[in-house]
């Protein structure tokens, strides 16, 4: 499913972000950036030792904020790390929290002149923030960036299951009727 906003490009596509061929990914991470399992675990196993170098070397990371290195073997050339709340209710920031783990990642992301970025769902495994809720927040700011910046053209939302992915993409199309 693809949809055109601003001068920009949303695709939503079920896969896995690994194999992706845009110029960067991004990784669901905790704040210690020295791996874990899910999305995690899977771009470090893919991408090799490199990124976890330089994890270390960075030192961790806030929740909300994200940090940049190299994508190593992967065929995108950078990782962009982001720290997802973890869900607890809902009433301790978590929606603050996790739109600025897209934002972030996004003005990381046109720093450095990247065109092309893929995104997971972000905290909707192992910290469980309610996928509805969470794919609302995701398409909400992927789509207010691409309306104000011209840097990056285009963003990918990389769905791992059947039901993520029809989630995302009917988000996709209320959203957007909306705007
Ligand atoms: N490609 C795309 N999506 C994937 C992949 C993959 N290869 N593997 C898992 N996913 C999906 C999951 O199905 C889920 O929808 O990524 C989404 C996010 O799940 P998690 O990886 O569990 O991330 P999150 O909920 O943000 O939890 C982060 O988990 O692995 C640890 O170190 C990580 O502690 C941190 C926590």
């Amino acid at each position: 499913m693809e949809a055109q906003v601003g001068e920009g490009k949303i695709l939503i596509t079920r896969g896995d972000i690994t194999k992706e061929t845009t110029a960067a990914i991004v990784n669901a991470v905790n704040e210690s950036l020295l791996g874990g399992g899910g999305v995690d675990g899977a771009i470090h196993r893919a991408g090799g030792p490199e990124i976890l170098e330089e994890c270390r070397k960075i030192g961790g990371c806030k929740t909300g904020d994200a940090v940049i290195t190299t994508g190593g073997n992967l065929k995108a050339k950078y990782v962009i790390h982001t720290v997802g709340p973890i869900w607890r209710g809902g009433t301790r920031g978590e929606p603050e929290r996790l739109a600025s783990c897209y934002r972030r990642s996004l003005a990381i992301a046109s720093e450095r002149g990247i065109r092309s970025i893929a995104f997971p769902s972000i905290s909707t495994g192992a910290y469980r923030y309610p996928i509805e809720q969470a794919s609302r927040i995701a398409v909400e700011e992927v789509a207010g960036f691409l309306e104000h910046h011209r840097e990056v053209e285009e963003v990918h939302f990389v769905l791992f299951s059947e039901n993520d992915f029809e989630m995302y993409a009917r988000t996709m199309k209320e959203t957007l009727k909306r705007r």
